[in-house]
């Protein structure tokens, strides 16, 4: 697997942080590459494993339980859109209407809305996906564009936010 070198200098500085056991490094390396490739593959996850010196179940393992990790590619834009009750009453499911309308991403694979793995539209420009609480539950509903954040977004707002993306 072909590490760039801006990476292999991240993740050596990550592990530098935990020298009693290398163990601890494995979520810092996970963020790094899908934070660098957009997923976690089957060959990141051997690299990581053997850069740890661990076996691939450990890190297979963390990547099946914490769910902010990717299995497959996202969006080159991916959208999260909290779920949990305050944005779902507030109008969670209007909005991933719009963001779906927006998009051109149909919920194919999923009865409930956009879940894990996300949604991602056939132009590979945008992915939607539903998350738990995003901590601002006071505003809702509330979704994160990559890094931004929105709080009571209103539908009718969606073609305005997203023109920012395209
Ligand atoms: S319920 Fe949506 S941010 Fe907490």
């Amino acid at each position: 697997m072909q590490i760039p070198t801006e990476l292999l200098a991240k993740i050596d500085e990550a592990i530098s942080h935990y020298p009693v056991s290398k163990r601890s490094a494995s979520l810092p390396l996970l963020h790094l590459f899908q934070e660098q490739f957009g997923y976690i593959s089957d060959e990141s996850i051997a690299w990581i494993a053997d850069k740890l010196g661990l076996e691939q179940i450990n890190i297979l393992e963390l990547v099946t339980f914490y769910p902010m990790f990717r299995r497959e590619p996202a969006g080159k834009v991916h959208i999260r859109v909290c779920r949990t009750l305050s944005c779902a009453l507030a109008g969670a499911d209007d909005l991933k209407t719009k963001l779906s309308e927006a998009t051109g991403i149909h919920c194919s694979k999923h009865h409930e809305g956009f879940s894990h793995p996300p949604e991602v539209s056939p132009d590979g420009q945008f992915s939607i996906e539903s998350v738990e609480c995003l901590a601002s539950c006071g505003s809702g509903p509330v979704m994160m564009i990559n890094d931004d954040f929105y709080e009571a977004v209103a539908p009718e707002t969606i073609q305005e936010i997203l023109s920012k993306y395209k």
